[in-house]
């Protein structure tokens, strides 16, 4: 911390302090989180802080489950290691992030964690805290061109591998249909760039077909529920797998499979673990999903975030290039889940209750104890 910060004096102190305890109430309102522009409190005196470390996050959007879950976890744990956070959300919106990152920044975060809507978009927000001496770690997806500090994430190729693994495994012959991610998203390349790893060579043996293949803007259900109406239209229903990049397409897809009666009967890949996709598995309309322990992401990137702001080093044992630098990089093993393992993985961890996953099935073909 610099110390001109502990030269002010206590009338400031104390206005410094009702800021920042502001600033948390930001952190534990989702909704406020979700739309607001603002941090209460977010004049430039809460730039002048009480002498505390201050962590920013500023997160694409709140949308899907995972990341309340990310944002909660993250908030406590650098809370718990004696820091302020203060985290703002842009609702999918470039400008919107751009500007709450740079409200963060001017409120005088000692680091600032990104969540980037735009991989590319989001550069300047590096540009601008390093201005500013503040560094940045790229959280879960990779902020590309720029000089980011840290990337922390899952090995994001290997989620795409396991999907299309376990689609493959249920349907080695046929007509296969790839629901893509965000474009703008530089996750969404990777899982799919893992999948066509799997995918690719049977194609070319001849065993498969990918038939159909398309992004869905800002990972957004209904376009891959319009994605997956093309696919089916564009053959006649003559499809026999889906490898969809995440719960919440895959939700979309099987909507459109419902439509045409064939919910069940083809199988459907995903990623996160959310309620709705576990309780699909467990009741067999969803082949499997990617579980990516969020506890351990969230948890890391506090202690990372804290411990550059006390000017600690970290260590990154991998690389990842962004486009412009190799970013030293933390990649975390992301597990595959399917209806056997639901129980030892998603259930052992408390990152759902059995009687939540388990709540459309009879009782009778609940986990065994
Ligand atoms: C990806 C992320 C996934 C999923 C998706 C939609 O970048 O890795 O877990 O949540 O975004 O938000």
């Amino acid at each position: 911390m610099m110390t001109w910060k502990k030269s002010l004096g206590l009338g400031t102190a104390a206005m410094l302090l009702a800021a920042s305890i502001t600033g948390c109430g930001v952190v534990s309102n989702g909704d406020q989180a979700a739309s607001g522009g603002k941090t209460e409190g977010g004049t430039q005196a809460a730039k002048k802080d009480d002498g505390k470390i201050v962590i920013g996050m500023s997160m694409d959007t709140l949308k899907e489950e995972r990341w309340q879950k990310d944002r909660d976890i993250f908030s406590a744990k650098v809370k718990e290691l004696g820091a302020e956070v203060k985290v703002l959300a842009a609702d999918g919106n470039d400008a919107t992030q751009l500007s709450q990152a740079e409200q963060l920044i001017s409120q005088g975060v000692d680091v600032l964690v990104v969540i980037p809507h735009n991989a590319e978009a989001s550069a300047p927000i590096v540009d601008k805290a390093h201005k500013e001496g503040i560094k940045v770690i790229s959280y879960d997806r990779l902020i590309k061109n720029s000089n980011v500090d840290y990337y922390l994430s899952f090995d994001n190729v290997r989620v795409g591998e396991m999907q299309a693994q376990a689609i493959v495994e249920k349907a080695p012959k046929g007509n296969y249909v790839y629901i893509g991610g965000a474009d703008t998203d530089n996750n969404a390349h990777m899982f799919k760039q893992g999948a066509m790893n799997i995918l690719k060579p049977l194609a070319e043996k001849g065993d498969i077909k990918i038939v159909y293949e398309q992004f869905s803007k800002d990972w957004k259900p209904e376009e891959a529920l319009k994605n997956m109406e093309n696919a089916l239209t564009a053959n006649n229903n003559n499809v026999q797998a889906v490898v969809a990049a995440n719960d919440g397409t895959a939700g979309g897809a099987i909507q459109a499979l419902t439509a045409q009666g064939m919910t069940g009967k083809i199988p459907v890949s995903g990623q996160d673990a959310d309620l709705a996709a576990v309780q699909r598995i467990a009741e067999g309309t969803q082949t499997m999903t990617v579980y990516k322990p969020i506890n351990a992401i969230a948890t890391k990137a506090a202690e990372m975030a804290v411990a550059l702001a006390k000017g600690e080093t970290v260590n990154a044992d991998k690389k990842v290039n962004n486009g412009k630098i190799d970013v030293p990089s933390i990649l975390l093993d992301p597990i595959a889940v399917n209806k056997s393992n639901l129980a030892d993985t998603v259930i052992k961890d408390g990152f759902h209750k059995v009687e939540d996953v388990f709540k459309n099935v009879p009782k009778d073909q609940w986990p065994k104890k």
